[in-house]
Order: C-alpha cells, then sequence, then structure tokens
C-alpha cells in the first residue's frame, strides 16, 4: 500500500523563517543528493537506527510487488551515521516529493563529524503508515529486495549503494552490511544457475 506525506509535511513550520535548514540523510539521501546544497558533512543522530523495514512502491518497487528500503526506528543510546546537507528552505518541496512514500519530518539533532552539534530535520516513515512492512530476517530482507525493481531501478542497486556509502563513512551498520551479504550470496546463486 501507498500513501502521501506531502501535505502533512508542508504544513511543518518548525523552521519557518529560517533562511537554512540541516537535512540528516542516512539512506538514499546520503549517496543520491539530486538536490542543490551549500554544503554537506558526515554526521550521525542518536537514539535511531536504521532498518530495510519500509516499503517502496514509488522508487524500489511497485504496488504489487514492493520493494524494500531504509527507515529509522527508536532504539535507546544507538548512533545513525550518515550525511547532513545544509539547504535552502525551498529545497524541502523537492525532498517532500522524493520522501513522500510514508516519510515525515521529524526534528533532530545531529552531531556533525567536525564536533558541533546543529538541530535540523530528518524524514522517518514510522510504524503507522501505510507503506510500513517492518521486521523479517536479513535473508528474507535480501530475497525481497534482490526480487524488487521499481521506477528508481533495482532495489538491489539501494542496498549496494547504501553499504558502499556507509563504508565510506566507516559506519558501523551490522544489519546493512549483512542484508547486503546475503543479496551478495543469492547474486551468486543466481550466476551459477
Ligand atoms: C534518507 O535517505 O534519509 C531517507 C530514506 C531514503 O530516501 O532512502
Amino acid at each position: 500500500m501507498s500513501t502521501n506525506t506531502v501535505a502533512t509535511n508542508q504544513q511543518m513550520d518548525y523552521f519557518d523563517g529560517h533562511e537554512r535548514i540541516w537535512v540528516f540523510g542516512y539512506g538514499s539521501l546520503i549517496y543520491k543528493a539530486d538536490f542543490p546544497f551549500i554544503e554537506r558533512r558526515p554526521a550521525h543522530i542518536r537514539h535511531w537506527t536504521r532498518r530495510f523495514w519500509q516499503g517502496s512502491h514509488d522508487h524500489r518497487g511497485t504496488a504489487d510487488a514492493p520493494g524494500r528500503v531504509v527507515t529509522l526506528i527508536p532504539e535507546y543510546d544507538a548512533v545513525c551515521t550518515g550525511m547532513a546537507y545544509l539547504i535552502v528552505p525551498q529545497v524541502l518541496s523537492h525532498l517532500d516529493i522524493r520522501e513522500k512514500n510514508g516519510y515525515l519530518r521529524v526534528v533532530t539533532d545531529m552531531h556533525l563529524h567536525d564536533g558541533s552539534v546543529a538541530e535540523g530535520l530528518v524524514y522517518i516513515a514510522t510504524e503507522d503508515n501505510a507503506a510500513f512492512l517492518g521486521p523479517a530476517t536479513e535473508a528474507d530482507i535480501a530475497r525481497q529486495i534482490a526480487a524488487s525493481t521499481g521506477p528508481s531501478g533495482p532495489n538491489r542497486d539501494y542496498l549496494v549503494r547504501l553499504a558502499e556509502a556507509l563504508r565510506e563513512l566507516r559506519a558501523d551498520d551490522a544489519h546493512v552490511y549483512a542484508i547486503e551479504r546475503h543479496l551478495q550470496e543469492l547474486l551468486q546463486q543466481e550466476r551459477a544457475a
């Protein structure tokens, strides 16, 4: 099922009047910055953990065969590494459309890796959104990803590019790397068949 969060996000007025806003990316926003930004910096946020628990009907899958993309799940003391972008507020309308399948703007502190802390936004798909798929084993998640494709391309590319970007950031993320390993095994089996 899909959902559309654009209208809700556009009502969010927390940063009204600000000339610049920090946005934290933890999924495709790390490796695919298809929007103008003033600067970007590696960063982390606390008490959230990255999980491939959100369905993708519009980018990496279809309504009948959703793919899986990442969202953030609350977890005390967890650290989620990603990329912080400093943008002008006009860019939010592009991000709202890109993240429309269930993601809501949430205010968060982000710890920039130069040691400073900035308040900004992160797009999170919470478990009450219609596209939320929830937990599955990492092997099953890899199988679903291997089988899914959508308008933005194969779901496997999303996973592989995210894992590569996380390695570049030296991020500790056992969940993403385990799913990537399962995917590589599946691809080897495909090639051998
Ligand atoms: C993000 O990257 O911050 C949100 C999830 C996604 O678009 O992959």
